[in-house]
């Protein structure tokens, strides 16, 4: 067949490096009126639009009072927790044993999984993100109701079965031998099946004994190209709990490393309490934490020192994280918002660069998929969001009287959340189209 052309015009953003090490103009590219040429799937061109360089037959999709960027990248959420997302009143290890552990419960209906998965999927491409690093629950058929609706969209997801060996119900616990069992058929089953990719993922250390993250660790050196997920230094009860569980390790993120977990393609969860050496330890081995704002501030869990992270001297890994359920939104520019008060908070100012660069191409680099997404630039997926100024009222209003590109992506940041996604496209195709009523989506 021959290839299968498409274009989309308008302002349009994207990075090719981080602004955090880089000055602006060496990383940062804004075209206030681009062209994106889409071949299948794929983008071959983004520049600056010129109607002679708009292929014979083909009509630019025009956005105009839009903001297009590369498609949002989630690097820690839990589909599971999507009918929990808002209770009340706990901090980490009571939350868990209170809402979390009866909602994963009800995984063991497949046609719950299968309904979780649907809400998760449209929530997600509604607020314009289009890859996640996401847990499944301990049921094996959670991963795959997760998959089969990833491949219904076609988007680029990484994801796996819970490994939880200790400290759950009964009847959300496997073993050491069951959990790699099945997780191995899994990823016989989806790791690099089109889009999909598996994620080793056991909960953290808490529901996790040592045998049973070696066997992760194992799993990890049996298959090429896995991702692995877990939760790092969340909350200060947790570390102290962890240090009793594992008196021998020098760390929290030494219980990891001891077991072969800290590694390219590892993404620890919110390691707000950590040190200076565990930092070094990422940064020499290619992990990354995600950092998760709406959920910290949610739980009461901390302050993540994001500006340490990225120390350009042994710069860490950092991508951003809703995770949904401890965390309360989907959006990525409402977590972004978030994430400029817990900057601020701490005494830094994350400006509207850092933090687009954090959503997509640092999200991107967390999970060593820099090469496939998290850019708008020739031979990367075309996984695009665009972003709506006028998207509600006082937004067409405010963005308006903004003066630069900086000032507008900051007010998005500020003031946009899902509403502002005016479409989502994953792989050169149009999946969210928030005018197409009464169902916006397609696939
Ligand atoms: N630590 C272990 N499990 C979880 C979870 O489901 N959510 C969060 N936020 N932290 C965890
Ligand atoms: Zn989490």
């Amino acid at each position: 067949p021959p290839p299968r052309l498409t274009a989309i015009r308008g302002s349009a953003i994207s990075f090719s490096g981080n602004p955090f090490h880089l000055p602006a103009r060496a990383c940062f590219i804004h075209h206030a009126d681009a062209l994106i040429l889409i071949e299948d799937g794929r983008i071959r061109a983004f520049e600056p639009y010129d109607p002679a360089r708009v292929p014979a037959g083909v009509t630019p999709v025009h956005y105009e009072n839009a903001l297009i960027c590369a498609g949002f990248v989630d690097t820690h959420v839990h589909y599971p927790q999507v009918q929990m997302v808002g209770s009340f009143g706990e901090q980490l290890l009571a939350w868990l044993e209170r809402y979390t552990f009866p909602a994963e419960r009800a995984f063991a209906d497949p046609a719950h999984a299968e309904m979780a998965a649907r809400v998760f999927f449209r929530e997600i491409l509604r607020a314009g993100t289009t890859t996640a690093a996401v847990y499944c629950t301990v049921h094996p058929h959670s991963v795959d109701a997760f998959f089969a609706e990833s491949e219904r969209f076609n988007t680029r997801m990484v994801a796996g079965k819970l490994l939880m060996d200790r400290n759950a119900p009964d009847d959300l616990r496997d073993t050491v031998e069951r959990g790699y069992e099945e997780s191995r058929a899994l990823i016989r089953r989806w790791h690099g099946n089109g889009r999909q990719h598996y994620c080793v993922t056991p909960r953290y250390a808490g529901s996790c004994t040592e045998a049973q993250l070696d066997s992760a660790g194992a799993l990890l050196r049996e298959h090429d190209g896995l991702f692995l997920q877990t939760h790092l230094s969340e909350s200060p009860d947790e570390v102290a709990w962890v240090r009793d569980l594992f008196p021998a390790r020098s760390s929290y993120l030494d219980v990891y490393a001891h077991a072969g977990l800290v590694r390219p393609r590892a993404v620890f969860g919110h390691g707000i309490h950590v040190s200076e050496e565990e930092f070094c330890t990422c940064h020499a081995t290619g992990a990354a934490l995600a950092h998760c704002p709406t959920s910290n501030l949610f739980l009461g869990s901390g302050l993540f020192r994001l500006f340490d992270a990225l120390d350009p001297r042994r710069p860490v890994r950092v991508g951003l994280g809703s995770d949904v359920g401890a965390g309360t939104s989907f959006s990525a520019l409402r977590t972004l918002g978030e994430a400029y008060k817990v900057a601020a908070l701490r005494g830094d100012a994350l400006d509207a660069l850092r933090a687009f660069h954090l959503a997509t191409l640092g999200g991107a680099q967390a999970l060593h998929l820099d090469d496939r997404i998290g850019r708008i630039a020739p031979g990367y997926d075309a996984d695009l969001c665009v972003l709506a100024l006028d998207a509600t009222p006082f937004l067409a209003f405010r963005t308006a009287r903004c003066e630069s590109i900086e000032d507008l992506m900051f007010v998005l940041m500020t003031l946009g959340d899902e509403r502002t996604v005016r479409a989502t496209w994953v792989a050169g195709e149009c999946v969210y189209d928030a005018s197409r009523l009464p169902d916006p989506f397609r696939y």
